[in-house]
């Protein structure tokens, strides 16, 4: 497969792949070995429709309800839109809107879920005509690079997460909704051992609000530490979406972000996320392992 690269330190554009034509035998294994190596995929020019979409991401393993139960029994699309049901667009103080705007932190997605993400596939769909970029950065190559004092923090701190946290950041009414609370929390290392090529990676999240054995107000600052360092200058790649675009990521390697952009006008990506497993490296980030 031809590639070349998005970013010095992570993301590969991946060209002359139909990802319609994708299988398990023809293509996937290759989009695997580069998804493994770079950590962001991106794929341009595609037509997936729905189903094509969650065939490609069923390769990676589960489909994740990203709806958590709203769409029904069935693991579906779930875009991130400001398109709402009645067809409307969110005004921008509404909760569509602030939830999108919450997306704008530094984030891994579905920490806070019972079983995070491997991977997020995500596809234009409607652009807006300016803003609306998606940012990503390597906690790969951060871990490689953060200076030994942080390593030794990070190494086995064990870090709470939830999506109320990260709501609350935007409005104490969003993190009050039922749909984030009702998760909870979670407690994940900070470091995600690739169990393919046994590279590192900081594991954190906007979601983030404690670490063991530190006081609240140390624990969180180790975590904007930790996102600070890993999103510092330099380490940046901007996608600014065109229409065909797919992103391939793996959420065990990259922060993401949105960006801000006229909210009165539509932005509708189709997304899917699918969960980690064992052989992912999933059993390594469980405390007490
Ligand atoms: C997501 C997400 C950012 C964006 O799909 O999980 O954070 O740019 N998207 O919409
Ligand atoms: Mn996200």
């Amino acid at each position: 497969m031809r590639s070349t690269p998005l970013h010095s330190r992570f993301g590969v554009e991946i060209h002359d792949v139909d990802l319609t034509r994708v299988t398990a035998d023809d293509g996937y294994p290759e989009i695997r070995a580069a998804f493994e190596s770079h950590s962001l995929l991106l794929f341009r020019n595609q037509q997936l429709d729905d189903e094509a979409h969650l065939a490609l991401g069923a390769l990676f393993g589960p489909i994740e309800d990203r709806s958590q139960g709203r769409n029904g029994p069935e693991p579906r699309m779930d875009n991130v839109t400001n398109r709402m049901a009645d067809d409307r667009i969110a005004a921008p103080d509404d909760h569509v809107t602030l939830n999108l705007i919450a997306n704008q932190l530094w984030h891994t997605d579905s920490t806070f879920l019972p079983v995070p993400a491997l991977i997020n596939i995500l596809a234009a769909c409607v652009l807006s005509s300016r803003g609306g970029e998606t940012e990503f950065a390597s906690t790969r190559a951060a871990w490689r690079d953060l200076p030994e004092s942080l390593k030794a923090k990070a190494r086995h701190a064990v870090v709470h997460h939830s999506a109320a946290h990260s709501r609350a950041k935007v409005s104490a009414e969003l993190a009050r909704l039922e749909r984030y609370t009702k998760w909870g929390s979670q407690a994940w290392k900070a470091v995600w051992r690739n169990p393919i090529n046994g590279e590192d990676s900081l594991y954190i999240a906007s979601h983030a609000f404690a670490v063991d054995g530190l006081p609240e107000a140390e624990g969180r600052a180790l975590i904007d530490e930790l996102i600070a360092f890993a999103t510092r200058p330099g380490t940046v790649y901007t996608h600014a979406w065109r229409p065909g675009d797919v992103l391939i990521w793996d959420e065990r390697a990259v922060l993401h972000r949105g960006r801000p952009w006229p909210y009165e006008e539509e932005r509708t990506l189709a997304s899917i996320c699918v969960s980690a497993r064992d052989v992912d490296g999933l059993d390594g980030i469980r405390p007490g392992t």
